[in-house]
């Protein structure tokens, strides 16, 4: 299709005669959502004209104004609504061309879209990363300040099996636990952004570049690790954004744990936990709710997260190499899974920070119930019961104990010694609310040392998170920089 009055020219237009059916058009453009990728199609527009001046096909004052130009196509606002561009690397060079007329022509030489879009959604989830692991470390840091008051009170709560009360554990342990599951995340993350940081830039097409360009100056421009190593699998490979939705659909299982013990501990049927007022909504119909929204809904993000993983999974099943168009609707699950996680983040933290515990409650709730019937049978087998034969005896003492409407510390002695001659005044003791929770004295068990031990290494390794931030920050504070010099 040539040029007319109300349509530029496509990227491709050179061999078609006929003008491509409207709705199919409009159906197939991304730039309705790629328009976001304009920062990082422009830095990598930018390392791209580098390479190709040192390749000869600019010259210096060439490549200074066609920088300029890209710089002055970031500023435009309100690009979405753009009507003719098909997508982000058509709207740049359109753009450019209004900055820089003909020269802005000369910066597809050597280059085609399939390395361009991989190259600008690596961009993107390195920067989602980043973003996220941020966001984790900062989520960890809260669960570790509400956990540390928490030990120091010796706050003490059931901790359930199979949603049965089982033995009790303190509070800043049961908090230790989802530290350890966003350690988990990070790493994930961290490990994610290492293995997808290559520069697909060079790869061409699908075959290579067609010009001897040194792919290191686009690489290390961008900040990446090394160039690709193959150029089919660069421009077709989505690896990346299935890890980082996968990374993403993972920590998104954690959360929703979280959450639903959150939801759960704060109905009056438990009653361990007073939701914010600042992060909880009422009812129109029911002038006494307090409802826990942010839980319930940070409960129903997972299963976006899980849903982009999977869609993304789907996609590239069954692709054959290398690039396919089918590869753009992969673009919108990764912009949802980066939106969802921020959103998360935004609220998260400092709905942690705002929790209060009903400490109390908790306590009771971890007295009733003998959830120091281990204890009990540890009691016996320190004495020189065999365990089997202790774990026997202690059944007995809960059945007499429940027929009596009785706790184990309540039952007389004389009872408990018709059951065993190895029950002696230092029972009780034995199975105080405290002593039942601090037997469990291994690395990793909820004694309160071994707790304490655990916030200070998770405090360590947190700060160990934090003083290694990937380069990425600081590469995109120096091309910042630039930009503003
Ligand atoms: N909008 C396209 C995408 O997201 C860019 C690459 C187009 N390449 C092509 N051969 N049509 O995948």
């Amino acid at each position: 299709m040539a040029d007319n009055e109300q349509q530029p020219a496509k990227m491709w237009s050179g061999r078609f005669r006929e003008p491509l059916n409207k709705q199919f058009e409009e159906w197939q453009r991304s730039f309705p959502f790629d328009w976001r990728l304009l920062p990082h199609e422009v830095e990598a527009s930018i390392a791209h004209a580098r390479a190709i001046q040192a390749a000869g096909i600019l010259t210096s004052e060439e490549l200074l104004q066609m920088e300029q130009g890209l710089r002055a196509v970031t500023k435009l606002e309100n690009i979405a609504s753009h009507e003719h561009a098909e997508d982000i690397h058509h709207f740049v060079e359109l753009e450019l061309t209004k900055q820089i007329g003909d020269l802005a022509l000369k910066l597809h030489t050597g280059r085609s879209r399939n390395e361009q879009i991989a190259t600008d959604m690596r961009l993107f989830v390195r920067a989602s990363i980043d973003k996220t692991l941020e966001g984790l470390n900062e989520w960890r840091i809260a669960l570790i300040d509400l956990a540390e008051p928490m030990a120091k009170a010796f706050a003490i709560m059931p901790g359930y099996t199979h949603l049965q009360r089982a033995e009790p554990v303190y509070v800043a342990h049961w908090l230790l636990a989802y530290v350890a599951m966003l350690e988990r995340d990070y790493s994930r993350f961290v490990d994610a952004r290492r293995r997808m940081n290559f520069c697909p830039l060079g790869s061409g097409a699908i075959a290579g570049a067609t010009l001897g360009l040194n792919r290191r100056i686009a690489s290390d421009a961008l900040g990446f690790t090394a160039p690709t190593n193959n150029s089919m699998d660069a421009t077709s490979d989505r690896d990346f954004m299935l890890d980082f939705a996968q990374a993403a659909s993972t920590l998104g299982l954690h959360i929703s744990r979280f959450a639903e013990e959150l939801t759960l501990y704060a109905t009056a049927e438990f009653g361990f936990v007073d939701l914010p007022e600042a992060f909880s909504t009422g009812s129109s119909a029911m002038p006494q709710k307090k409802n826990p929204d942010l839980t319930e809904l940070a409960r129903g993000k997972s299963a976006r997260l899980l849903g982009a993983a999977t869609a993304l999974a789907t996609l590239i099943k069954g692709l054959p190499l290398a690039y396919n168009k089918d590869l753009q609707e992969g673009q919108e699950q990764i912009f949802d899974v980066a939106d969802t996680l921020a959103g998360l983040f935004s609220v998260l933290p400092n709905f942690t920070r705002a929790l209060t515990f009903r400490a109390e409650r908790m306590r009771c709730a971890a007295e009733t119930g003998y959830l120091n019937a281990m204890a009990a049978a540890t009691y016996l087998s320190n004495k020189g019961v065999p365990f089997r034969k202790a774990h026997e005896i202690v059944g007995n003492a809960v059945r007499l104990g429940l027929d009596k409407n009785l706790e184990l510390d309540a039952l007389p002695l004389a009872d408990l010694k018709q059951l065993s001659e190895h029950f002696q005044h230092d029972f009780f003791a034995a199975i105080s609310l405290r002593s039942t929770v601090d037997c469990h004295d291994v690395p990793g068990g909820t004694a309160i040392d071994r707790v304490e031990l655990a916030l200070n290494e998770a405090r360590t390794r947190v700060a160990a998170d934090l003083a290694d931030t990937p380069d990425s920050f600081a590469h995109q504070k120096s091309v910042r920089m630039k930009e503003g010099a």
